[in-house]
């Protein structure tokens, strides 16, 4: 049986303070503070390239950071800097990089880990057997690893995180390469490390995958941390109303500028006039892949109303609006949509630039 454990969810057992990383003239991570309290589940989101894998490599002591530092509770005591823990950090388990584990069975991996953490030598079989019977590879106790699934491989992975019976659990994109089943039963072994009572650090490009076993999210982009707060206290601050306007002929590219500007003088009074820049820096914006306009408006009903008698009346001789809807998707996984969006077509940028 599984024994739910009481937790104190006051005390803070890892804190990043100030930390920065930079690889010559790139700061992959950017002062970042973070708090993470005892049974919490913290999720670092960002899109490829944001710097969770680095942030979580100087949590592991796989880096050094050039500045900040990194404090870490073990077993209530006083909070401190991991530079002067000096023996390896076993009150924490990492997934780091998705394990390939050459010829080793599943069994003499997890005992080689188990032993690299100093876990007391005659309760280890018991711990092996219990965690592969609980992550169903049981029967793949004596089989290679090397032959494994990417799903068995990640599961292997996520054990020899756990296989110490660590406070703390880090796991870097658990869910990578994983199908949406294997990826829902992921989430399920969050939970069962939640219900016992464990602080989890996870860091994953999926917001939507994880978000929902989460307390809260950290959202990092050009390694800055852009926001730190609950699912919905991060999506209520994003908060617009946005409308979409899908026309019959594409408008062309050099009618644009004139006609997007006619636009927001003429919609003005209908306009977000407090638009987060997360979302937009513009309120009327034209998506060609769409053939749309996207509106960002006061929310109001009427405004509504004024919006579409504007759009048609005033613009009939620019454009035919063929739909008029308010998307139904949350504001938070669009804006998040637009950030992955972004870094990835900076990073074909860099590359174009480089060939
Ligand atoms: N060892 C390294 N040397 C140089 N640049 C690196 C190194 N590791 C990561 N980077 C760069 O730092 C940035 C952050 O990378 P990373 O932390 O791996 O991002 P994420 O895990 O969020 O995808 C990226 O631009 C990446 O190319
Ligand atoms: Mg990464």
């Amino acid at each position: 049986m599984i024994k739910e454990e009481k937790v104190d969810k006051s005390e803070i057992v890892l804190k990043l303070e100030n930390l920065t990383k930079r690889f010559g003239d790139l700061t992959a991570v950017n002062n970042i503070n973070l708090e993470v309290h005892r049974g919490e589940t913290i999720g670092l989101v960002g899109p490829n390239g944001a710097g969770k894998t680095t942030t979580i490599k100087m949590i592991a002591k796989i880096l050094r950071p050039n500045s900040g530092r990194i404090l870490i509770r073990s077993n209530h005591s006083e909070l401190q800097d991991l530079n002067k823990i000096s023996r390896t950090i076993s009150q924490i388990g990492f997934l780091i990089d998705i394990p390939a584990f050459y010829n080793m069975t599943a069994y003499q991996l997890l005992r080689y880990f188990a032993n690299l953490q100093n876990y007391p030598k005659n309760k280890i079989n018991q711990r092996i057997d219990e965690l592969l019977e609980r992550f169903k590879l049981s029967e793949w106790k004596y089989k290679p690893v090397k032959t494994f699934s990417k799903g068995m491989t990640q599961k292997i992975g996520i054990i020899q995180a756990l296989i110490h019976d660590p406070e703390i659990i880090i796991l870097d994109e658990p869910q990578t390469g994983l199908d949406p089943l294997a990826r829902v039963e992921i989430r399920k072994y969050i939970r069962e490390l939640q219900s016992l009572g464990k602080t989890i650090f996870v860091a994953s490009h999926m917001l939507y995958e994880i978000s929902e076993v989460c307390d809260k999210i950290a959202l990092i982009n050009y390694g800055s941390i852009i926001g730190f707060d609950t699912v919905e206290n991060l999506a209520l601050t994003l908060k617009t109303s946005e409308l979409n306007c899908v026309l019959l002929e594409p408008i062309k590219p050099s009618e644009l500028e004139p006609l997007i500007n006619l636009l927001t003088e003429r919609l003005d009074p209908y306009l977000d006039k407090d638009l987060d820049p997360m979302v937009s820096k513009i309120p009327v914006k034209y998506y060609p892949e769409q053939q749309g306009l996207k509106i960002f408006y006061d929310g109001r009903n009427e405004s509504k109303g004024d919006i579409l008698k504007t759009l048609i009346k005033e613009f009939e001789s620019d454009f035919t609006v063929i739909s008029f809807t308010q998307p139904r998707t949350s504001q938070l996984e669009r804006v998040y949509a637009e950030m992955v969006k972004d870094n990835d077509s900076k990073e074909k940028n860099i590359l174009n630039k480089e060939v």
